[in-house]
This record gives C-alpha cells, structure tokens and sequence, in this order.
C-alpha cells in the first residue's frame, strides 16, 4: 500500500547482541511475574511483605521498558534511523452548487448542502509526500517547496483526528514496530505541490486537505471509510472533504453538532457523464484578496440573502442538480450551474462591506456564454466562478467544447510573450479539433455569429494567462513509484533544495 524507506542505517545491531537484550527482558518478566504473582497470594493471604531488594533494583529498568512499549516502538540499537512514506495524489473540485456559509466555525460546518465535480487530476491536483521517523524533531510541512507553519488549528484538527484514528503498523523484516498509541510520539514531514496557481480561487486547499488527510491515513493505517476520512479532511477545508471521491460529488451539511454526518457522498463515478468537457480561464494567477474563509464569515454576519439562499434555493436546487446529473440532462445542469454561480456572487455583494471576486474578464467571459446560448435558444456552455476571477466553463461535448474554445481565443488571445503551448494546457487534442495549429490561426479567427450585427467585436489580448482544457476525474490515489515521492529516503526533506 505504500512505500517504505529507510535512511541506510550506518551499521546494524549484531545479532548477538540482540538475543542477548532480549534474553535480558525474557529473563526481568519472568521475575516480574513471579514477584507481582507473590504479591497477590500475599494480599489474598491478608498480610503485606517487603518487596525484595532484587524486585527494587531492577523497577527503574522495568520502568524504561514500560515506556518503550507503550510508546509503541520495539526496535534494536541503530532501527531509530528508519523512514517510512507515503506519497499521494488528489484532484480539485468545482462547486456546481456552492457552498458559502458556516454554522460552526472551528469544525467547518456548512449551513447548507453543495455539489461538485471533482476535475482531472492529471490537470488539477495536490500531491503530498507524508514521512515519519523517530528522528524527526517535530511536524514540518512545505508547500510547493517553501516550509510552511503547520501550526494551525486547521492542520492540528485533522492530524489530531487521525491519529486517534491510526492502526498498529509492524514491518517484522526491520524490525519496525509502531502500536497505535505509538503515532502519537511520532512527528511528521509533510511536502506537498499543486500543479496549478494556490489560492487563485482553483481550490488549492480542497485539493490539498484532501490530500494530506488520504496519504497520512495511508501511512498510519487507518481504517476509516473514505467517507469518514472527508469528514476529516472537512476540518482542513470545507470544500476539501468532496475531493475524496471522484466523479460528482455531494458534501450533505448533516445535522449532528459533531459533525460526523457532515460528509461528502459520491453521486455518480467520473465514467457517468464521460462527454462533459471543462475549461478553466486561468484570469488572474495573484492570491486572491478576500479569502474563502473571511469571506464567507461576513456574508454570514451581515447578508440577508444567505438565510434565504441556504434555508430556501438551495435545498431544492439540490434535488434538480442530482436529477439533471442522474439523467445527463445538459440544459437543466447548465441553467442551475450558472444561477448558483450568479447567486453566490450576489451573496458576495449583499456583504456588508461587498466582497468582488469576478473582475471585468469575468463578466465578459459571462456575456459571452449568455450571448451565445440566448442566440442558440437552448445552453451550449455552463459557467461557474468560484472566490476569484477564474472562469470554469462547461461544455456538453468535445464539438461543443472546440467552439467555446474557438470563441473564448477570439476574444482573449494570447499576449505578445505567449506561445500557443502554454497558453492552452491539459488536454491540448480539443485545440485540434477546433482547427487551430498556430497563433496565426488565432489571429484569423473570425467573431461568432451572435456577435453579428452588434458594435465591432473588441478583443482582449493578454487578459486570460492561459486555459486548461480537462474533464471530470478519478478520486486520491497512492503513487507508488520513488520518482513521485517529494520527500527524499534518505534525508527525510524535500528533494527539491528551497
Ligand atoms: C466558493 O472550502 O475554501 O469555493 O471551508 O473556509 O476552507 P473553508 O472554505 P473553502 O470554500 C470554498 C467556497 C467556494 C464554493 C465551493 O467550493 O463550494
């Protein structure tokens, strides 16, 4: 299930002197036993005796034996330097029914239910590294290469949460022994990268939590089902706990104040509605200004739209989007998708002072799709905005998608620095489809036929920083193979120097 690794040990313990330490202990429990076995006959018989001079001599010994096993290790000599790791891969997610408001803030508690699909994490994904040795001094985590404090109370929730959580682990081969109660006494060092921007409103932290709580749960041999490890991952990031499944997914708020039903479900896996094609315009890629978090808490405190949202739209939207996903009904999923984005953003203004996540980029990308599906009397394309100016659009095939993408480099063609490779990233094979090779072929592309007889079409170039072309995607997943790990085996740090 994952790899184990250890930092070559500079010379291993010599048998001998092993069965010899062992026939030590064999040789103190016996007479352990033996005087706590006198002991008791002694207090059935009703009197008290001295403990013997031996029984006194040898306590402190047996004492630091107690501490060892209790602490869960058993290990010989030099077998301190061992490194175990686990190296895992999470996708992102896009919200299509947004989640926005908390009930409890310290467990992250939603006040009410979302719906997601979960994105290719070939295109958008977290992978974490987690080691653990007993020579490491205390819990370190780098993110995307520079350390960062993993003294939140967020990562404490959920590092807490699995430790109750961790099963015995022993590897007979090394010798290496860890009892449950042993994880606790155990520290960590957690590396882990995103394959796109961090906090650029793409869901880095879903990702990510995810990603953390699946790998660490990995390494410690938890038993919990993947629904009960997104209540945990819950606890790092609200949206994080639907990035445990693949496919569509729905985080139900629950009602327990524990928060253990406040969990994601899988709707459908990401074979259920293979056609979809995602693209995400990549708008801005600098850290976004309001987070998700504050953001929400103002729109708690002082909207009085979010009551109605939460209490009213929202639960009977969800119904409709599980019916539209269970039925591939595109026209139905796309008109709930874009009035929950807009919704959400209304939530946004109605804060007490306004919080603006889209900018201008945002609402042109709006205008748009809203043109083009008015002209078409039926939606082609569904948009969704989560807390940044990035647009996640929605297309019900690959035909469909390579029009939108004929549209959307119409009016947003690269900058003069561009070159067409790392402007269109992901699946590069819908560029083709829609016939374009070059940037020449950019450039000669013509306005979409609802733009007709409107003012001269205006262009945006430089606007958008680039375009992922994707799709909906599979769950974590363990990677297997050394190349992927980011910690190195025999350091216990980051391979990649800070
Ligand atoms: C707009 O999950 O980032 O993306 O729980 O405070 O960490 P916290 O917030 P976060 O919020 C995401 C909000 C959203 C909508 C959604 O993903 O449902």
């Amino acid at each position: 299930m994952f790899r184990q690794c250890s930092r070559s040990p500079p010379s291993p313990p010599s048998p001998l002197l092993q069965e010899l330490s062992q026939a030590i202990y064999g040789y103190v429990w016996v007479v352990v036993a033996f005087q706590y076995s006198q002991s008791l006959l002694d207090q059935r018989r009703g009197f008290k005796r001295k403990q013997s001079f031996f029984f006194f001599l040898i306590r402190p010994n047996l004492y630091r034996l107690d501490i060892l096993l209790r602490s869960g290790f058993v290990m010989a000599g030099e077998s301190q330097k061992w490194i175990l790791m686990a190296t895992a891969r999470a996708p992102t997610n896009i919200a299509v029914i947004k989640y926005w408001g908390k009930r409890d803030e310290n467990l992250i508690l939603p006040i009410n239910d979302s719906i997601s699909i979960t994105l290719d994490p070939d295109h958008l994904s977290a992978t974490t590294t987690v080691a653990v040795s007993p020579s490491f001094e205390k819990d370190r985590m780098w993110l995307n290469g520079k350390e960062i404090p993993l003294s939140g109370g967020r990562y404490q929730n959920c590092l807490r949460e699995l430790r109750s959580r961790a099963g015995d682990f022993e590897d007979e081969n090394r010798g290496i022994q860890i009892k449950k109660e042993g994880w606790n006494k155990l520290h960590f060092h957690i590396a882990s990268y995103n394959n796109f921007p961090t906090a650029a409103g793409l869901a880095s932290s879903a990702a990510g939590f995810a990603c953390l709580v699946f790998s660490l749960a990995k390494l410690m041999n938890v038993k919990e089902e993947l629904g009960q490890l997104s209540a945990i991952a819950r606890q790092g990031s609200g949206s994080a706990c639907r990035s445990l499944y693949g496919g569509f997914v729905k985080w139900t708020m629950g009602n327990e104040m524990s928060g253990r039903d406040s969990k994601a479900v899988q709707l459908a896996n990401e074979t259920h509605w293979e056609d979809l094609i995602i693209i995400v315009a990549v708008v801005s890629s600098r850290q976004k200004e309001t987070s998700s978090t504050s953001g929400m808490r103002e729109s708690v405190e002082t909207s009085s739209l979010i009551q109605h949202r939460a209490k009213v739209v929202v639960p009977s939207r969800i119904l409709q989007m599980e019916e539209a996903i269970r039925n591939r009904n595109f026209s139905s999923f796309a008109r709930l998708t874009c009035a929950d984005s807009n919704q959400f953003h209304a939530v946004c203004l109605d804060t007490s002072p306004p919080i603006f996540y889209m900018n201008d980029t945002s609402h042109r990308i709006i205008n748009l799709v809203e043109r083009w599906n008015r002209h078409e009397e039926t939606p082609q394309v569904a948009y969704t905005f989560d807390a940044g100016p990035n647009a996640v659009l929605i297309a019900p095939n690959r035909k469909v998608a390579s029009s939108l993408l004929q549209r959307l480099l119409f009016y947003f063609p690269p900058g003069p620095d561009n070159e067409l490779n790392s402007y269109i990233l992901g699946d590069k094979t819908i560029l083709q489809e829609a016939g374009i090779e070059s940037l020449n072929h950019i450039e000669a592309l013509k306005p979409p036929p609802e733009a007709k007889d409107k003012v001269p079409s205006q262009r945006f170039a430089g606007d958008v920083s680039y375009f992922i072309c994707t799709r909906s995607g599979k769950g974590p997943e363990v990677l297997m193979e050394e190349e992927h790990a980011l910690i190195s085996s025999q350091t216990g740090l980051p391979k990649i120097p800070i």
